[in-house]
Order: structure tokens, then C-alpha cells, then sequence
């Protein structure tokens, strides 16, 4: 009964936190969403997988807010890439957010 309790007890909060405004959540990111970046991006922190092939710039250490920035750029087509424009337009806010989270503590 206590097992459950406390089950329910963090279902709940978990509700809580999808229901608040857009925060970036690091942890969020980590678990589901880098997994389609890291093909491109390599390890987090790590410069580019495929430096022969085209050049990935290093996302890993960089401001939240400059990640946020370029995303949302690639979103609306003012930054041009058409790899980075497809993958920035299947996030939502709460991805961007989250993944901007996660990069942004990477060294
Ligand atoms: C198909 C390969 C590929 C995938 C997958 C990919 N990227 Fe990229 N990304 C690139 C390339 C190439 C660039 C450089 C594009 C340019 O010159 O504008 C880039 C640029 C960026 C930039 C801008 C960096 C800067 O310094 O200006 C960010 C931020 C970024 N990617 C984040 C992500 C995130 C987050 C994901 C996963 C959701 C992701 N990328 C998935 C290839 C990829």
C-alpha cells in the first residue's frame, strides 16, 4: 500500500511539472529527446561525428538561450540548414526548452 501510495505520489507531481509553463528540463531532455540529435551532434560535449562530411558545430557548453535562439531560428527558416530546419520543426516549445536545458550543461 505504501509502494503505491508513493507511486501515485510521483505520477502526480510529474503531472505537475508537464502542466507548468515552459522551463527547460535537463533530465527531460536527456532521457528521450537528444537521442535524435546525437547521430549529428555526437556525444554531448563532443565537437562533430562526421567532421569529413560536413561540419556540425558543437552544441554542447553553449548558452541556453543562444541554443533556444538558434532552434527557434531553424523553426521559422531564417537559419537556412535544411537538416537543423526539419529536425527544429518537429520540436515543440517544451523540447527546445528542455534540450537547450540539457546542452547548456554540457562541458
Ligand atoms: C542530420 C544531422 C543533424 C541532426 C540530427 C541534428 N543536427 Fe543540429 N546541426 C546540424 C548541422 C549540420 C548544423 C550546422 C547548420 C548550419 O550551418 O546552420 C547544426 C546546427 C545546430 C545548432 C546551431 C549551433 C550553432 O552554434 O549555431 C543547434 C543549436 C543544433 N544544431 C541543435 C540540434 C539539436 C538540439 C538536435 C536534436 C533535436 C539536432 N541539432 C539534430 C546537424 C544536425
Amino acid at each position: 500500500m505504501k509502494k503505491l501510495f508513493a507511486l501515485l505520489a510521483v505520477a502526480s507531481l510529474a503531472q505537475a511539472a508537464a502542466a507548468a509553463e515552459v522551463v527547460g528540463n535537463a533530465k527531460d531532455a536527456a532521457d528521450k529527446k537528444i537521442a535524435m540529435c546525437i547521430g549529428c551532434h555526437a556525444i554531448p560535449g563532443y565537437k562533430a561525428s562526421y567532421p569529413e562530411v560536413f561540419q556540425v558545430p558543437k552544441i554542447g557548453g553553449q548558452s541556453a538561450k543562444y541554443l533556444e535562439a538558434a532552434l527557434k531560428a531553424y523553426q521559422k527558416g531564417e537559419r537556412k540548414n535544411p537538416s537543423m530546419r526539419g529536425i527544429a520543426g518537429s520540436l515543440t516549445d517544451q523540447d527546445i526548452a528542455d534540450l537547450a536545458a540539457y546542452y547548456s550543461q554540457q562541458k
